[in-house]
């Protein structure tokens, strides 16, 4: 297939592309480079052993998106372009909404227009909000928002494309809610590059193990779990990757024009037993200090992956461990990440 990667520079759209071109699939990137770096495609080219066609410009601009689809054939689409910092969104909700919906509706306008039927879309385990039952299972309603108005732009891009599906004969969408992506390409060359102080903790560790900070903050011990840290469903990004894969070489067989599927492992790990994996992988010690709560944390939350084994033949397959090294391979051979 010829696949239009929307984001493919970025953290977990590099790693799709690395995948499906081994898979033998032809990769265009379109991306902005707001949140990623050209270096990343350059890396791209390097460990893919080829060109990358890429386009830079704004998937928000219905025009260029439309002469883009204009001016070539794609079989399909996978939507990774996206605003994704929470704490950002609750300051900026018009940013969000409008870059994060605005994107879907060029992309899918264009889709129709040139009769492309198959996206596979980045959704987010932040859907299940905190009222869904644990482990989570996609047949949870109503969604929620776990996260601010980036959690809604998820919500509300599930439902306009499962309203755009049902309503377009042929489109198929697989909407993927992916759990907690962390870890790298075991190359070290491409990994997670977050632009400022990172909000997620495994690239905090990791910059913590690099000296790039002092200490990481641990959001509250005093939670209803084993060791009293909140517990999350971390998945390897390249476990995340190969799940788009499955995704696009099942989405025909799809009996329904739309089907979510949980990206993540099924075992959630504390705060402090990734900190303990991380130091037994690396050898390099993360210093930490216990900190309040951190607003909206919920104590545990984890996938029933069985949907996406019995329909898309997709399962975890790295551990924690591989988590770690990978992750620290990645951030010790860049320390400041991608260089400009
Ligand atoms: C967060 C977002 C979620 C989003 C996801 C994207 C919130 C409430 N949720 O998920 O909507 O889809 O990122 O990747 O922001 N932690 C620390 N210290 C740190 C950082 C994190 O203790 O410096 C803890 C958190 O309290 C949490 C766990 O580590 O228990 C994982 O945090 P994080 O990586 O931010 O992911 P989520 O909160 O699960």
């Amino acid at each position: 297939m010829h696949v239009l990667v929307a984001g493919g520079a970025g953290y977990i759209g590099s790693h799709t592309v690395v995948q499906l071109k081994r898979a033998g699939h032809d990769v265009t990137i379109v991306d902005d480079f707001d949140n990623s770096k050209a270096t990343a495609v350059a890396r791209l080219e390097e460990l893919t052993g080829g060109h990358l066609p890429l386009h830079a410009f704004d998937l928000c601009d219905p025009d260029k998106t439309e002469a883009l689809f204009a001016s070539e054939r794609f079989d399909a689409v996978i939507h990774f372009a996206g605003h994704k910092a929470v704490g950002e969104s609750v300051s900026e909700p018009l940013k969000y909404y409008r870059n994060n919906l605005d994107s879907t509706f060029s992309l899918v306008r264009a889709m129709k227009a040139h009769g492309v039927h198959r996206l596979v879309f980045s959704s987010s385990a932040t859907v299940y909000g905190d009222a869904a039952p644990q482990p989570c299972q996609e047949e949870f309603t109503p969604l929620q928002s776990g996260g601010g108005p980036y959690g809604w732009t998820k919500v509300m891009n599930e439902q306009i494309l499962a309203d755009v599906a049902r309503a377009t004969p042929d489109l198929k969408v697989a909407l993927l809610r992916y759990f907690n992506p962390v870890g790298a390409h075991p190359s070290g060359t491409i990994g997670e590059d977050p632009q400022g102080i990172p909000n997620n903790l495994m690239p905090f560790i990791s910059q913590v193990a690099v000296g790039r900070r002092e200490k990481l903050t641990v959001f509250g011990d005093d939670y209803p779990t084993a060791d009293g840290t909140c517990e999350r469903d971390y998945i390897h990004v390249e476990d995340l990757a190969a799940g788009h894969l499955a995704a696009l070489e099942h989405i025909d067989a799809m009996t329904e024009p739309v089907r979510a599927f949980n990206l993540g492992s099924g075992v959630p790990t504390s705060v402090l037993g990734m900190i303990k994996a991380f130091e037994a992988a690396t050898g390099v010690p993360v210093p930490y200090e216990i900190g309040p709560r951190r607003d909206g944390d919920l104590p545990i939350t984890y996938a029933d992956p069985s949907r996406a084994l019995a329909e898309l033949g997709w399962r975890t397959t790295k551990s924690v461990e591989d988590m770690c090294a990978d992750t620290w391979r990645w951030q010790s051979a860049n320390p400041q990440g991608y260089p400009d």
